[in-house]
């Protein structure tokens, strides 16, 4: 086992976006609920400003207990945001939410404005 903590933030780990693509055949759940097209629309959406893989990473996750047969669950770390019923038309106003137009805004940091929701 390796520790690689410090490496990761040497690298300039700032976020990590976790997006549900569980599978299940009894109870809703995000994958038939378009999981893998949000994760795209986030990988996209981040790539598109420069901060996929160098201050952002993003991965695929199994069940995130927020499941729904209206969209995905998603969830943004270390900042410890989560929404769920997210569909791909709503990740850019997810995500620049979360990180400001233009990715700027990355880190602990969270929203801007609060909306108690
Ligand atoms: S299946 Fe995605 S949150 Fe449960």
């Amino acid at each position: 086992m390796r520790r690689r903590t410090a490496e990761v933030r040497e690298r300039g780990f700032t976020d990590h976006v976790l997006v549900c693509t569980n599978d299940r055949d009894e109870h809703a759940c995000c994958a038939d609920a378009g999981g893998r097209a949000v994760h795209e629309a986030v990988v996209g959406w981040l790539r598109d400003r420069g901060v996929l893989w160098s201050e952002v990473y993003v991965a695929t996750t199994s069940c995130l207990a927020l499941c729904s047969e209206d969209g995905t669950a998603v969830a943004i770390h270390p900042r410890g945001e989560w929404y769920s019923d997210v569909t791909p038309a709503d990740v850019p106003e997810l995500l620049a939410r979360e990180f400001g137009p233009e990715a700027g805004r990355l880190g602990r940091s969270g929203p801007a404005v609060a909306d108690g929701g």
